[in-house]
């Protein structure tokens, strides 16, 4: 735990936004601004690896000082759930996309858009202007800041921010109570989800019979997807795929096949069969050359015989006892976790000893690491 003093922390922020502060100048790139014309994402490549590690210093000696400076009892005061209240309003009544990219809308107007009483409205669009969502605009409006443009503009942003503080806020209140209920499960119906949505059934299983709210799922998975840090790209450069020339490529848990057009896209000998769920695969694009859809349950014996298995992002929405930095979100969702390079290789161990576990790499600036397991049997 660290120990530094109020002015210690202030002067680590100090030293670090003045770095960045630099480095955005002298590179002719903006200031952090919530302004409406200010720029959507940090302006740092990931390759300038010290100007981002300041950065992050930066975010974390800020977190450490404000919590000091609140001190332990208006610390814990500080947490309170309904801050999300507006967000999830935000996204639930889709009113950034009310509001003109360059205008301005009243209360009335998104009142009678999202079906709320005005006062309502007005008190949910106050609060969301003091959490950085839009900005006050006359008496009695609101116009768009960074924040609320670019949830207008990036449907599947307004699909995240559903979903988070929808389906996985809500998950995440009763996941306590689901470990209480079922201590040790790794069930992934007997989850804060499962108690949260009163089906009785794990996410997706839940989301099979509401595509509904699969949909919004799917949606907001895609935000995550198009983030750079998750890009197809990484696993297209992290792996040597040229080296299995003609090989053919089953993408398990594939979805609508974004990765297998990536990487067909650049080693177009590759054939690629995705696979996934029956509904998934329903609304998947048709089958073209070298890219092929196939609705099957990974948990049923695979069909197709090929090179390559492809697991991408897959494996963490398992718990052990399905697949053979902890994360609560896996938890609260689906009784699983996030692995490290060693709960990897016995995992395959586990699973079978005819795997022989290569390791992994972490593409520079990717948030997905490459693993590699070869089958010996
Ligand atoms: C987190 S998404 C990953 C999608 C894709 N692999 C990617 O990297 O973007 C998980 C996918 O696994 C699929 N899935 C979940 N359970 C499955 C099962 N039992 N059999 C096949 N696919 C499944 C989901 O429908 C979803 O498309």
């Amino acid at each position: 735990m660290a120990t530094e003093s109020i002015t210690e922390l202030a002067s680590i922020i100090a030293t670090s936004t003045a770095q960045v502060s630099a480095y955005l100048d002298q590179n002719g790139l903006p200031q952090p601004s919530f302004a409406v014309t200010g720029p959507s994402t940090s302006q740092i490549p990931p390759s300038e690896v010290e100007i981002e590690s300041a950065r992050l210093t930066a975010i974390d000696a800020t977190q450490r000082l404000r919590n000091l400076l609140l001190g332990p009892h208006d610390f814990l005061t500080s947490i309170t759930p309904s801050e999300w209240i507006s967000f999830q309003a935000v996204a639930r009544f889709g009113l950034a996309s009310c509001v003109p990219i360059d205008g301005s809308a009243s209360c009335a107007t998104l009142a009678a858009a999202c079906g709320l009483p005005e006062s309502t409205t007005r008190r949910l669009l106050r609060h969301a202007v003091v959490k950085n969502v839009f900005c006050e605009a006359g008496p009695d409006g609101v116009a768009h800041n960074a924040v609320s443009r670019l949830l207008a503009e990036k449907p599947t942003l307004n699909a995240w921010l559903r979903f988070n503080t929808g389906d996985s806020w809500s998950a995440a209140s009763q996941t306590v109570e689901a470990l209480a209920r079922w201590h040790g499960s790794e069930e992934p119906n007997e989850t804060g989800f499962t108690l949260a949505s009163g089906t009785g059934l794990g996410m997706y299983d839940t989301y099979a019979v509401q595509p509904e709210r699969g949909e919004r799922f799917a949606n907001s998975m895609k935000n995550l997807t198009e983030s750079p840090g998750f890009d197809a790209g990484h696993l297209v450069a992290g792996y040597d795929w040229a080296s299995l020339k003609s090989a053919v490529v089953v993408d398990l848990g594939g979805s609508h096949g974004a990765v297998a057009r990536r990487l067909v896209e650049s080693f177009p000998t590759l054939s690629v069969v995705v696979q996934d769920l029956a509904e998934v695969i329903a609304q998947a694009p048709p089958s073209q050359t070298h890219i092929s859809f196939m609705s099957h349950d990974f948990f049923t014996p695979q069909p197709v015989v090929a090179d390559v298995y492809l697991f991408r992002w897959i494996l963490h929405n398992w718990s052990d006892k399905y697949c053979a930095a902890a994360d609560l979100i896996m938890l609260q969702l689906f009784n699983s976790k996030e692995r490290d390079m060693e709960d990897w290789a016995a995992l395959f161990e586990t699973a079978d000893s005819r795997f022989r576990f290569q390791g992994g790499r972490l593409p520079t600036g990717s948030r997905l690491s490459v693993l590699e397991a070869v089958w010996e049997g």
